[in-house]
């Protein structure tokens, strides 16, 4: 039915498709120049990309992330950047009309066609189209686009200072380098943000399409909405799963389609290439440029999509036609989805809850094909501050650390960007679900019509757009604009406060709610990413969720939280941690690796002190322009260093770098400890009146290199931090907790299995050199113990005075369990669950540590290190490799007793060391921190 045809270009190796009525021109590729009128420069360009990093390639600037590059390149974001195409080949000279389609130009664009406007753009994140028939009809054959692109800075400070623009009071509206980034629908933190840089980058950051039609009756697909529910449902109620199917299918498209088009479809297992279901959608509408149908398909026909470790991740392939009423096709597109309900639940507890011990108040959990479930996992951040540069190789490494990580959900943080679809794919293949955000984030927005109008343009693309995917798993409105912009603007004017909680209303709730409605049966909203919930949901009113805000009762519970305490002092007391149902963003910023500091910084600036290493740290953030603000930074680089003193032994190495290197690490060590601490207390939640079902820490992985509350460095390598999370977000853990004011232990087992588990606790005193402590300090050697379905037991209870320790500072408990239980959805199989904890019941720093005397080889054969502890107890165990590869080890950061040994194999990744990086792996432990060599 189609004929294509493939033009060569003489300098655009882009692909262009011919079909029967239509021409598609893909503008990617090189063949486009970049250049700045204003400094002279001009040089070779692509699409799609962003000025900084055709400056790059062409060797006009180093690295934008080496050194102090962040504030030295500011005089790219004070100018314009123009990308001017070579003469586009391969135009149709006798089409009706054509148009060019931008999927993402980033951000203040005027568009030009052979030097005539034909149009401007004010939202990175929106797909435009352009009408370019009457443009290209003189030039068609020498057509050349430009696209201008203006300052964000510069523009945002001119809209700020005209006096028609919306004003704030000063509390909420946080500055991190450029200000007034609440003015812009960019991302926000191209700006500056605690834990990244401020590049404010430009350019077409998307691909782009010049598409010609030649008859009347043509269409190109623009976006596809695919929404797939059980029939009936509503996003904010549990979805009935008995109910059959609905596939409703939405397409966008460009052009012109007959009244009386139909559309067809094909349902297709991806596994056995079996179709489930094909034939006509029902009910099909044409409303302005989109079309839209649906099918039924019986409730158990397809195969469920569920998040990894719950079961399989099915997928299915949709393809759907538009036809004419002679059955010619005129359209088709293919989306892979999954099916799942995925719902939030922030309905208010039941008497059913209430009678199983749940204390009062509302649910915050998510639920998915019906089953509540523990998420965990973390926050992802923009992987890169230049999206063009983020490839899918980064992100299925990403995704893999993700998973080998038990990590079963990530927030998707506002305000970066909205992910691409192939990140989606990603998340889909591998079952990782995605809590989705709009781009808002950390500061009031303007409600005035024009803002509004071009927020619903975005809002209504990018929900379309991703809603196929299975992996994802809920809309906010945006970050922290409840828990902390209402309270923030509350302190600032408090006589006008109702006014501002209407503004509120108004963007997230009365704009956004709705839009997402239209748009998703199946996806859950809600107006901000901490809240406490609603009260209740009226679609008929204006203001459609009427939030609890702050009408609750104590000993009630509905909301999740966020915590982020930087007094050390603390990190440690479970008191201090917040008591909700869910946690989604907790935690505290550590040191890179030696490693991934020397990418990005100078050999004579590897130490803790200087300049380029302290300016990196954004935490806290300038709040300025101002580059160099010392004292900003170094209050953060205090808060890592001061809770390395008041927890573990001080490195003093007589080597700067090898000094550097273990202070580094010291402040890794801290961050693993206290989010361990925080994870076990929120998991232990799961058994407690607060039913407390997830726990994502920040952050999953880093922009850039430098101090941040990342888990996983810039190029892939994973801190301290990552490896504990592997370890603690088993499915069956064993966690001791200790309130070292009142000198009470308790050691529990935390399952969230949905079947019960039963097994045995081993409990093990021994001294720093592995000897058993005399009877076991009077603890039981072992216990059995059975954890119901995702709950808690407690094994064991007691005061350590009670116990019979020679010395507390030569002591270490090691817990360890052997469990059986089912995986879910893993059959009647039972499997067998292992974990090992340790307590000590001084802080490391206390320890009087021996030389372990820890030591690893290689055996080539089977590619395997093993690590031994000859002479005492490892703590700390930490298994280093060297720059050129990414990967990870199956386990480290681990406590190893003497006369063990442990064989542990690397993932590689990617290497580019050519496998030498075999000789460069090395061990050490907390001991190593203590020493001067
Ligand atoms: C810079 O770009 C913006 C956005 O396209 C435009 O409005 C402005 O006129 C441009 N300025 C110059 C000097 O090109
Ligand atoms: C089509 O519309 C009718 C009437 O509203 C409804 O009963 C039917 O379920 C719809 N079909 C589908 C597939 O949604
Ligand atoms: C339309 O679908 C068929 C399969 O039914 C496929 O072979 C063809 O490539 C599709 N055409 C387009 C333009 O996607
Ligand atoms: C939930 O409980 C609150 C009281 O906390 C009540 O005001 C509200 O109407 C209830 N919502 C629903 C949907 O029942
Ligand atoms: C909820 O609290 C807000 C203030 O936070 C108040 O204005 C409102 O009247 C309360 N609503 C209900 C239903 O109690
Ligand atoms: C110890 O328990 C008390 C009482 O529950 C609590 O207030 C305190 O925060 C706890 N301290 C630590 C260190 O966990």
């Amino acid at each position: 039915m189609y004929s294509w045809k493939t033009f060569a270009l003489v300098s655009l190796p882009a692909i262009i498709q011919t079909v029967l009525a239509q021409n598609v021109v893909d503008l990617s590729g090189d063949g486009w120049t970049v250049s700045s009128k204003a400094l002279n420069i001009s040089v070779p360009g692509r699409l799609p990309s962003q000025a900084h990093l055709d400056l790059l390639a062409a060797k006009v600037i180093d690295e934008p992330y080496h050194g102090l590059n962040d504030f030295d390149l500011r005089w790219i974001v004070n100018n314009n950047w123009t990308y001017t195409s070579d003469p586009i080949q391969g135009l149709s000279k006798n089409s009706k009309s054509s148009y060019v389609v931008f999927n993402g130009l980033d951000t203040f664009t005027t568009v030009e066609l052979c030097g005539q406007i034909i149009g401007t753009t004010n939202n990175q994140f929106r797909q435009y189209t352009f009408d370019i028939s009457k443009a290209l009809g003189k030039c068609v054959d020498d057509a050349v686009l430009s696209l201008n692109f203006g300052s964000a800075p510069k523009i945002v400070n001119d809209i700020a200072e005209d006096p028609n623009s919306q004003t704030w009071p000063y509390g909420p509206q946080q500055i991190y380098e450029f200000p007034n980034r609440w003015f812009m629908r960019k991302e926000q933190s191209d700006f500056g943000w605690d834990w990244g840089p401020a590049f404010a980058p430009v350019g077409p950051w998307q691909r782009a399409y010049l598409v010609q039609f030649d008859e009347d009756e043509s269409v190109y697909p623009l976006n596809t909405d695919l929404d797939i529910f059980r029939q009936g449902q509503i996003n904010h109620l549990a979805p009935d799963q008995s109910q059959p199917w609905v596939v409703n299918a939405s397409i966008d498209f460009l052009g012109n389609l007959p009244n009386q088009s139909s559309m067809t479809v094909e349902v297709k297992d991806l596994e056995s290439a079996k179709v489930i279901k094909s034939g006509s959608l029902e009910n099909v509408t044409i409303s302005g440029q989109s079309i839209t149908g649906s099918i039924i398909i019986d409730a158990d026909v397809p195969k469920l999509w569920w998040p990894t470790g719950l079961g399989k991740q099915n997928l299915y392939s949709v393809n759907v036609k538009i036809q004419n009423k002679n059955k010619k096709e005129l359209a088709n597109v293919t989306k892979r989805t999954g099916f799942r309900t995925i719902f939030l639940n922030q309905l208010n507890i039941t008497d059913e809850q209430l009678a199983q011990g749940i204390a009062p108040g509302a649910n915050w959990h998510f639920e998915v094909n019906g089953k509540e479930f523990y998420a965990k996992g973390s926050n992802f951040i923009p992987p890169d501050a230049f999206w063009p540069r983020v490839t899918e190789e980064k992100m299925q490494r990403l995704f893999t650390a993700v998973v080998a990580g038990n990590q079963n959900m990530l927030r998707v943080w506002s305000s970066g960007a909205y992910l691409p679809d192939f990140i989606y794919d990603i998340a889909d293949e591998l079952g990782v679900l995605l809590w989705s955000e709009f781009q808002f984030s950390d500061a009031m927005y303007p409600t005035d019509q024009p803002f509004l109008d071009n927020v619903a343009e975005e809002i209504v693309y990018n929900v379309r757009r991703v809603n196929h995917h299975p992996s994802l798993a809920l809309w906010a409105g945006g970050n922290e604009i409840e828990s902390l912009e209402l309270p923030l603007i509350k302190a600032a004017d408090p006589q006008h406060y109702s006014y501002w909680v209407g503004e509120y209303e108004k963007l997230y709730i009365s704009l956004i709610l709705p839009l997402v409605y239209e748009n998703s049966r199946s996806i859950s909203y809600m107006p901000s990413s901490t809240n406490n919930g609603y009260l209740y949901v009226n679609l008929s009113a204006p203001i459609p969720m009427a939030e609890r805000y702050d009408n609750t009762t104590s000993g009630s519970y509905y909301s999740d939280t966020d915590h982020y305490n930087y007094d050390s002092r603390v990190a440690f007391d479970y008191g201090t941690y917040p008591v909700g149902r869910f946690a989604n963003e907790f935690g505290y910023h550590s040191m890179p690796s030696l490693q991934t500091w020397q990418q990005a910084v100078d050999h004579d600036d590897l130490h803790f002190n200087s300049s380029t290493v302290v300016l990196r740290n954004h935490h806290y953030p300038p709040g300025t322009t101002d580059t160099h603000n010392f004292k900003n930074s170094s209050m953060g680089m205090g808060e890592m260093t001061i809770a390395v003193e008041r927890y573990y032994p001080m490195p003093n190495k007589h080597d700067s770098i090898a000094n550097f290197s273990a202070w580094c690490d010291a402040t890794q060590m801290f961050q693993a400890d206290m989010y361990k601490s925080q994870i076990q207390f929120y998991r232990l939640g799961s058994g407690r009146p607060e039913r407390q079902l997830g726990s994502l820490y920040w952050q999953l992985e880093d922009i850039w290199q430098a101090p941040t509350w990342a888990g996983i460095e810039y190029d892939g390598r994973w801190k301290k931090l990552h490896y504990m999370a592997r370890d603690i977000y088993q499915p069956v853990i064993i966690s001791p907790f200790w309130n070292y004011t009142t000198g009470h232990l308790s050691v529990s087992v935390i399952s969230d299995l949905w079947d019960t588990v039963r097994g045995t606790v081993n409990l093990t005193w021994v001294d720093l050199s592995g000897k058993p402590i005399a009877r076991n300090a009077g603890t039981p050697k072992t216990r059995k113990f059975t954890v119901g379905s995702l709950n808690t037991t407690e094994v064991y209870s007691t005061k350590l005075s009670d116990l019979s320790l020679p010395d507390k500072t030569d002591a270490i408990l090691v817990l360890s369990i052997d469990a059986q239980g089912r995986l879910p959805n893993g059959g009647s199989a039972v499997s067998t669950f292992t974990h090992r904890n340790q307590f000590t019941p001084v802080f490391p720093n206390k320890l009087s540590l021996v030389d372990p005397k820890v030591n690893v080889s290689f055996n080539a054969k089977n590619q395997t290190f093993t690590v031994e502890a000859k002479n005492g107890v490892s703590l700390y165990t930490w298994l280093d490799y060297p720059a050129g590869v990414v990967g990870y080890f199956d386990e480290n950061h681990f406590t190893l007793l003497p006369g063990e040994r442990k064989n542990i194999k690397f993932h590689v990744q990617k290497d580019e060391t050519d496998g030498e990086w075999v000789e460069g792996v090395t061990v050490r432990s907390l001991w190593d921190q203590t020493t001067p060599e």
